[in-house]
């Protein structure tokens, strides 16, 4: 189980995280009492030695999820939405997941799905997912140590979202394990890996390809009429393509 406790912000939003309520919090700004964090309810303001003001509250899945263990590289969350809001995953769904890497996404969709499975070869990654699911309280997800490539020994899946470096090689499998209508999802850092992906889709005869997207997401600084994006670069993730399995 997660060893967060509270949650406690600044005015200008800076967050700190108390996992000890039997212990002082120490901040840049000072530290906190332990007797103040132990007594304080959920939007309480409490002052550090220094007068520094925090908010206090308990943890949110997502004050949690900014805290998972992470070895492979994760999917950013806007890219996570995307997955989301393009295929409908909700509380019905039956979601699968490869490879689990740090199981970030395998996570995130469990929180709202009916139930995950996430496929990964790593063992070692493996610990990292499981140790993951526990610090998020997480009863529906299930890791297999399988190669996705080889084998998928589930059925009825609504969603099948591929992390990994060739996913053109998982589509029977894909197919086999989607039910028809079902929606079959990559992510791929490169412009090679979604030509050879979305290739092998059309050419595979049981997917509907739908669309390609990358997803630019550019922070602004709002500083009273000081109105610009932030300066440093926008960064790269990955290119998502979407196709659906007709049969
Ligand atoms: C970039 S990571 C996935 C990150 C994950 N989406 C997340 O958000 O944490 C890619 C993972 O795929 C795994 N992988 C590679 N080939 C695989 C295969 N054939 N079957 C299952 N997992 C595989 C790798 O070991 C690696 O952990």
């Amino acid at each position: 189980m997660n060893e967060i406790r509270r949650v406690l912000i600044t005015r200008q939003g800076r967050k700190f995280y108390a996992k000890d309520l039997n212990q002082d919090l120490h901040t840049q700004y000072g530290y906190i009492k332990k007797e103040d964090l132990k007594k304080a309810k959920d939007g309480d303001l409490l002052k550090s030695n220094t007068s520094k003001e925090f908010f206090i509250f308990s943890p949110s899945f997502i004050d949690l999820y900014k805290k998972i263990k992470r070895d492979a590289q994760i999917i950013p969350l806007k890219d996570i939405g995307v997955i989301i809001a393009e295929t409908g995953i909700n509380k019905e769904s039956k979601v699968l997941d490869a490879g689990s890497g740090s199981g970030a996404l395998a996570c995130f969709l469990a929180a709202i799905a009916k139930e995950v499975v996430t496929y990964e070869i790593r063992e070692d990654f493996i610990e990292i997912v499981k140790a993951n699911i526990e610090f998020l309280g997480l009863k529906n997800v299930k890791v297999k140590h399988k190669d996705i490539y080889t084998e998928i020994d589930d059925k009825n899946i609504d969603v099948v979202i591929l992390d990994l470096p060739e996913p053109w090689l998982a589509l029977d499998n894909c197919a086999k394990a989607l039910k028809p209508s079902g929606f079959l999802v990559s992510y791929s850092p490169s412009v090679p890996q979604v030509a050879d992906f979305v290739n092998a889709v059309r050419k595979n005869g049981r997917f509907v390809y739908l669309k390609s997207v990358e997803i630019t997401e550019r922070e602004w600084e709002v500083e009273e009429r000081r109105v610009r994006p932030k300066s440093k670069g926008l960064g790269h993730s990955g290119f998502l393509s979407f196709a659906r399995k007709v049969t």
